[in-house]
């Protein structure tokens, strides 16, 4: 265990289970059907099980997949291409897909999936993001719900990640390190 690292909450674990609460409402309402909820891996775990569960306390039965899909290297810059490492079982043929990330900012990741997903026959793609940091866009992609409107700065945190750290935190902030200090 590192005592050196410091994290400046930016979205608090109450925040984040409130939100996540009225998305999975917002889900509802487009009355899906034949769900299949489909995370994009590693950065969308935690937010994905948990809206999972807030799934089910509205009433949902949805299915659920994951892609395992990388676009960075290890640092903070896109690679700009997006590779499939682990891709998803089930048919998308004439299903309503929710598709979940953790962030979107160029959209490539976002996008590159729902066109796959498109392209294999899904009936309709729900873009769910949980942050989005806007005006980062370098691929055309709106999301349809998104959770929270991100700073454009590199957070970490529920389930993302800086060089594979970070990821356990249960809420999402960003590094603060004791030479950014005042
Ligand atoms: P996009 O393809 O450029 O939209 O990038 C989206 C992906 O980049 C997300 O799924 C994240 O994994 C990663 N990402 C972008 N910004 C951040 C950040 O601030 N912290 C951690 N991961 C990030
Ligand atoms: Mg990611």
């Amino acid at each position: 265990m590192s005592g050196a690292r410091k994290v400046e909450v930016l979205f608090s674990e109450e925040k984040i289970a409130e939100r996540t609460k009225a998305l999975a409402k917002e889900i509802a309402a487009t009355a899906p059907k034949d769900l299949l909820v489909v995370a994009i891996l590693k950065g969308s775990f935690m937010f994905a099980a948990d809206l999972l569960r807030a799934m089910y306390r509205v009433g949902l039965e949805p299915q659920v997949e994951f892609f395992h899909l990388s676009s960075y290297r290890e640092g903070t810059v896109s690679s700009g291409t997006v590779k499939i490492l682990r891709d998803i079982e089930s048919s998308v043929k004439d299903r309503d897909i929710v598709l979940i990330d953790d962030i979107l900012e160029s959209g490539r990741t976002l996008a590159f999936a729902k066109d796959l997903l498109t392209a294999r026959g899904a009936k309709r793609v729900l873009v769910c993001t949980l942050l989005e940091k806007r005006g980062k866009r370098e691929v055309p992609i709106v999301a349809d719900l998104v959770g929270f409107i991100c700073p454009d700065e590199f957070v970490v945190g529920y389930g993302m990640d800086v060089a594979h750290s970070y990821r356990e935190l249960p809420f999402i902030g960003h590094v603060v390190t004791e030479a950014d200090r005042p």
